[in-house]
């Protein structure tokens, strides 16, 4: 019924994949495929290649995000990259909570929260993952476990900044394992978050919020999964990486 009021979002998660010439070959590649996009394009790359994707990108209807941040704005953390220094450089979105930043490199609900903010105060948009892991679906907790996940990261957002966060979820068991999570396992909780959004901020906001589906997400499910009423977009890591499936996908959300 709402679904109009959103314009789907696409996103790229190149993980750690694609040196910067490889980058600006698959965006030349993907460029001229999703020229006519009736949806929002964004490609996430690693932090090596954002000056080769923000160049090549250059005049097109894609947007460059980052696939992480710190929460600081500068100071003695060795390896990471603020969202100050994102900014500065002409990012506009960044990914915050990804399970692999949370499964391998420490991050928490606190720290997901925290890179959010600093990403939100530095005026770019976030891709707010969020997602159980197997065992916690196999416990029939998932709701609790997103909504706990969801709750933390946006506590202290407003209502206005929201306009600048999208939610992915990204059921763990379903990233890299070719196991997509079915549409409607898809949609019961993506209507779920927008459901808490309503409950945390009201109806008007949740109704205009931003839900993406991540796992597995192809060419090949992409138009069931998009079809769904709560599912607004993908977050794609593997077939984000060839150029013809990500096109595919981008064409199914601009349907
Ligand atoms: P895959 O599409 O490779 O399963 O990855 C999903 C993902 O983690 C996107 O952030």
């Amino acid at each position: 019924m709402n679904k109009s009021l959103r314009k789907a979002v696409i996103a790229g998660n190149w993980k750690m994949n694609k040196t910067p010439a490889e980058a600006t070959a698959l965006i030349n590649e993907i460029k001229p495929l999703v020229a006519d996009a009736d949806c929002d394009v964004v490609v996430c790359v690693p932090y090596i290649d954002l000056f080769a994707a923000l160049e090549a990108t250059k005049g097109s209807n894609i947007k460059v995000g980052a696939e992480n941040c710190h929460w600081a704005a500068s100071g003695a953390f060795t390896g990471e990259v603020s969202a100050e220094m994102l900014k500065a450089c002409g990012v506009e979105y960044v990914i915050t909570g990804h399970s692999e930043r949370r499964t391998y490199f420490g991050d928490t609900d606190v720290t997901v929260r925290d890179r959010t903010r600093a990403a939100l105060d530095n005026g770019m948009t976030v891709i707010l993952c969020v997602g159980e892991y197997l065992e916690q679906r196999e416990q029939n907790i998932t709701m609790e476990v997103v909504r706990s996940q969801t709750k933390i990261a946006l506590a202290g957002v407003s209502k206005e900044e929201l306009d600048r966060i999208i939610i992915a979820y990204e059921p763990v068991w379903a990233i890299g394992t070719g196991k997509t999570a079915t549409a409607d396992q898809a949609e019961e909780v993506c209507k779920a978050i927008r459901e808490l959004i309503a409950e945390l901020y009201d109806q008007e906001a949740a109704d205009k919020f931003v839900v993406q589906y991540g796992g597995s997400m192809n060419a090949a499910n992409a138009d069931e999964l998009l079809s769904k009423e709560d599912v607004d977009g993908g977050l794609i890591g593997g077939a984000a990486l060839k150029a013809p499936d990500f096109a595919a996908i981008v064409k199914a959300a601009s349907k």
